[in-house]
């Protein structure tokens, strides 16, 4: 299968690449693509250099698949571009996630929607991803009525100039660019994307909207805090949720125990919960501090932490890809 990797050179799209390599998806020809200044570069796939192209070199060669990771506008111009060709998008921006004829998929949860006709398929945001695989199978057993939840934010999830924030601060410079308006290192940041009229930031927003469009549930209510905070390693959750149907700790954590593409950590005796410092580089997502709600009947508060460039962006659109492979 001839696959192009767009936005190769970014922070998400190298984590593309590993982790293509690591499932030994079935390629037969690799397109790296990036920004015409970045044309020529040599980058390495399973330790062979490749060298990148540009947008229209890629759609000239018709892939069949391409992996897009470069941003909105990339998205909106491009995506329809490689369509027309043929090549079924997996797009990683928020770009066409709210579009009502653009699915947006998580493998565990929706994959099941997935056709031969679609040709744009929506990645949701990262702290949406790891919040429906946790949720999905205590909502089909209990049906959410409600969620309030709170993210802690890895830098790595604002991309290169995140991180570069962040080490830079830690490591004394101060006159680099800045990622965020605020100091990132020592410190918490209640600002994820812009500010809309209504006082939410738009990463809050999205999990709002995209939450109710993978469950296909308009009706639960969703109401989130962003958070950025100085770590590297993956986003980490704080939710609280509450059901229409009535349920006790022990079958909520049974549901979560058998809950595809979570692995339950919760041992407080052992302090044992989910980390961002664990999690790093793991396809997981992990859910821990599961307990009952002491205020509110059938309402559950859990800590939920993924790698926000793995199952969170990379690992999500490559598990896209394969569902694509097998449907006939
Ligand atoms: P480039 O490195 O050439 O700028 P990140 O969010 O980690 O910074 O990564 C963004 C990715 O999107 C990079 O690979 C970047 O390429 C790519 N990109 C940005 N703008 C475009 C564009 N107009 N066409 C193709 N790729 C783009």
């Amino acid at each position: 299968m001839k696959v192009a990797i767009v936005g190769a050179t970014g922070m998400v799209g190298r984590v593309v690449l590993e982790v293509l390599a690591e499932r030994n998806f079935p390629i037969t020809e690799l397109l790296l693509v990036a920004s015409e200044k970045s044309a020529g570069k040599t980058l390495l796939f399973k330790n062979h250099p490749y060298e990148v192209i540009t947008m229209e070199a890629a759609i000239a060669q018709k892939p069949a698949i391409a992996i897009f990771s470069a941003g909105g506008a990339t998205s909106l111009k491009y995506a329809p571009l490689f369509a027309a060709v043929g090549t079924v998008v997996i797009d990683n921006s928020s770009a066409w996630r709210m579009d009502a004829s653009k699915k947006l998929i998580v493998p565990e949860v929706n994959g099941h929607l997935l056709t031969k006709s679609d040709l744009i398929i929506a990645n949701p945001n990262c702290s949406t991803i790891q919040m429906v695989v946790a949720l999905n199978k205590l909502h089909q057993a209990y049906q959410i009525k409600r969620i309030v939840v709170s993210t802690y934010q890895s830098v790595t999830g604002t991309g290169v100039s995140g991180v570069q924030q962040l080490m830079e601060e830690r490591n004394g410079i101060t006159d680099g660019p800045k990622a965020y308006p605020h100091s990132i290192d020592l410190n918490c940041i209640p600002h994820g994307g812009t500010f809309e009229s209504n006082g939410y930031t738009s990463e809050e927003i999205k999990l709002v909207k995209e939450t109710c469009k993978i469950l296909g549930d308009d009706k639960i209510g969703v109401s989130a805090t962003v958070v950025r905070v100085p770590v590297i390693g993956g986003h980490s959750e704080s939710i609280n949720v509450s059901f229409q149907k009535e349920l006790n700790l022990a079958a909520a954590i049974q549901v979560l125990s058998n809950t595809p593409g979570v692995v339950l950590e919760d041992n407080p005796a052992k302090n044992s919960y989910p980390m961002p410092i664990n999690a790093k580089g793991k396809n997981d997502v992990f859910v821990g501090r599961v307990r009952m709600d002491l205020t509110e009947p059938n309402t559950l508060n859990m800590w939920v932490v993924s790698d926000n460039l793995r199952k969170g962006a990379a690992t999500n659109a490559v598990q896209i890809a394969e569902l694509l492979i097998n449907i006939n």
